[in-house]
Parts: C-alpha cells; sequence; structure tokens
C-alpha cells in the first residue's frame, strides 16, 4: 500500500532547501534612489524609512551600500527643484537625473543605472504627459518622453523605463533612441501600471501627486486582467525588451498572465505601499518585518517574476545570502 505523505519532504532543512521550486538571487535585484536636485544632500525619507535623498554629487553613498548588498541595478528617480508645464527639467542636458547618471557611471561602470522616464516630478501639475484642457493629451506628450529617455541615455544610462502609460511610447522611445545610434540600450517598459492607491508614500517623497484630477485616464484599473495582456503585448510589439506589472502585490495575478503568454521577462515593483505596509504593520507589532519581507519577495518570483524592484532589495539581498530565501 502506498501512501502519499507531503510532510515527508518537509522533514528536514535541507530536504525543504532541496525541493525549493522558487530561488531568487541578488542578481535579480533592483533598488530604487531619490536624486535630488542640489548639493551634499543626504536627507532621510521620512515615508520611505530606511532610504534617503541624495544629490547627484553624493550619490556615491547609495550606490556603495547597494554595492555592499551585493546589488548592482539602481532604477533612479530625479526630483527637480523647479517644474513647468512641459517638464522641461526632465530633458535638459544638465538635469538632476543627467547629473547623477553621469557621476554614477564615471565612478561605477559596474553598476546597471536604469531610469524612470515620466513627467510628473517635472511638471507643475503632477501629470505624466503634456496637459491641454485639463486633459494629459496622449500624442502631444510622445515626442516629450521619448526626449528624456534619450537624454538619460545621453547622460549614461544603461536602460530606459517608461511609466507615464502614454499609448505608443515606446515605440517613440524606440525610434529616437534608434535613430540616434543607441540601438542596443533597452527599454524596461511600465507596460501594466495600474493606478494605484500603493503609490501614495511615493507621491509624497518624489513630490509628484497631480494638482487635480487623477492618473485614471492613462493608468489602468485595477478590475481588469485581459487589458494587462493587450498592454503587454502592445508594448513588446513596439520594442519593449522587459515587461514591467506594477504594483506587485496586489498584481500576482497579473505576473503570472504575462508569465504564461508572452516570452519576455517580466520585472515586477513591489511599491511605496506594499513597504510602507510591511514596515508601519511591524512597528506596531503586529507582523514581523524580516519575515512578512521574505514572504512577500518570494511570492513575486512565485508568481513568475524574473527581476523584482523594491525599497527592500538591499535586506532582500542579505536574506538570500544568509538561506532565508531563494
Ligand atoms: C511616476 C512613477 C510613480 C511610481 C513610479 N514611477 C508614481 C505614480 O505613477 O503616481 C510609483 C512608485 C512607488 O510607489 O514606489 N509616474
Amino acid at each position: 500500500m502506498s501512501t502519499i505523505r507531503p510532510r515527508r519532504l518537509r522533514s528536514d532543512l535541507n530536504i525543504r532547501n532541496m525541493v525549493r521550486e522558487t530561488r531568487i538571487s541578488s542578481k535579480s535585484l533592483i533598488l530604487p534612489l531619490f536624486i535630488k536636485e542640489g548639493s551634499s544632500i543626504k536627507e532621510p525619507i521620512v515615508t520611505l524609512e530606511g532610504h534617503s535623498y541624495y544629490s547627484p554629487d553624493t550619490v556615491q553613498e547609495g550606490i556603495e551600500q547597494a554595492l555592499a548588498c551585493n546589488i548592482k541595478t539602481v532604477l533612479l528617480f530625479g526630483i527637480p527643484k523647479e517644474k513647468d508645464d512641459i517638464g522641461s527639467g526632465a530633458y535638459c542636458e544638465n538635469g538632476v537625473v543627467q547629473q547623477a547618471v553621469r557621476h554614477i557611471k564615471a565612478m561605477y561602470p559596474g553598476v546597471t543605472v536604469i531610469t524612470d522616464v515620466c513627467m510628473c516630478e517635472y511638471t507643475s501639475n503632477g501629470h505624466c504627459g503634456i496637459v491641454e484642457n485639463d486633459r494629459v493629451v496622449n500624442d502631444v506628450s510622445l515626442p516629450y518622453i521619448a526626449k528624456i529617455a534619450l537624454s538619460h541615455v545621453k547622460a549614461g544610462a544603461d536602460m530606459v523605463a517608461p511609466s507615464d502609460m502614454m499609448d505608443k511610447r515606446v515605440k517613440a522611445i524606440r525610434k529616437i533612441l534608434d535613430d540616434n545610434g543607441f540601438y542596443e540600450t533597452p527599454i524596461m517598459s511600465y507596460a501594466v501600471k495600474y493606478s494605484s492607491a500603493f503609490y501614495g508614500p511615493f507621491r509624497d517623497v518624489a513630490k509628484s501627486a497631480p494638482s487635480f484630477g487623477d492618473r485614471k485616464t492613462y493608468q489602468m484599473d485595477y478590475h481588469n486582467r485581459r487589458e494587462a495582456l493587450r498592454e503587454a503585448l502592445l508594448d513588446i510589439e513596439e520594442g519593449a525588451d522587459i515587461l514591467m506589472v506594477k504594483p506587485a502585490m496586489s498584481y500576482l495575478d497579473i505576473v503570472r498572465e504575462l508569465r504564461d503568454n508572452t516570452q519576455s521577462p517580466i520585472c515586477a515593483y513591489s511599491v511605496s505601499g506594499e513597504y510602507a505596509m510591511i514596515k508601519s504593520a511591524a512597528q506596531k507589532g503586529y507582523i514581523d518585518e524580516y519575515a512578512a519581507m521574505c514572504e512577500s519577495a518570494a511570492g513575486v518570483f512565485r508568481a513568475g517574476a524574473d527581476m523584482l524592484i523594491s525599497y527592500y532589495a538591499k535586506e532582500l539581498s542579505k536574506a538570500i545570502e544568509k538561506g532565508d530565501i531563494g
């Protein structure tokens, strides 16, 4: 008589580790960094505890900390001093992100720098595109978004990640990069980005909350799953090299949907609100921060993601090194 007993494979730590289905490596982790225009800045970010703003001349501190934890890929966000209607700070040659990229690439050629390409931190109205008559106008925004991407790549960015959610922006970026000889620079598209309450802390951090209305006319409605696949397939067609799903935690079905239906590498972005939820619940003593961090990251990879952008990237990398996950 044969009996099937799943507990046999859970009886011993080494056996559990051996039969693990999800392997996680620090090579798959990406750390977001926030760069403020100015100099000598190192300022703790209140709503993202454990993170700091750097200026382009101090960003090496953030990079050193990342490298100390074996994190070699960063995602840069810029916070300019001045904003205007057309977000001109986003594409000027000496903009905050452009300066930071130059600085990082000169000092750490082995670090891979991805830049967030968007307008919301640079427009006075906080929207991700050009506003006309209180509407974000898709096709008018495209040349601006393309210009931002090009200026990041000219400064040395290794990859660009458009997060604006305008239709056809991947195509516009691919074209401008190719036309300028940057045909080898990949695009990580925020292909599936939902209009989400979990961006709350970020908007405070990046001072990018819209001054009127919301982002629902360009970011996706969280009731929709088929639409995610349409967005993903469109972006592949337009030339996206990596597809991102954002946020992560409430959207793991979407990660799996893309994994099962596309061949592209998939990145999940565990956003600011997800980090804040774990942090604050742990501070209240309701959950164990370390355990919750590990469990939620493993869930993202189990869902089918190949890489993860996380505000816990450094801590996760240490957990991997210790053998607690992966
Ligand atoms: C910019 C952008 C946002 C995030 C990444 N890029 C904010 C938004 O769309 O409102 C959110 C990241 C996070 O919450 O960690 N468009």
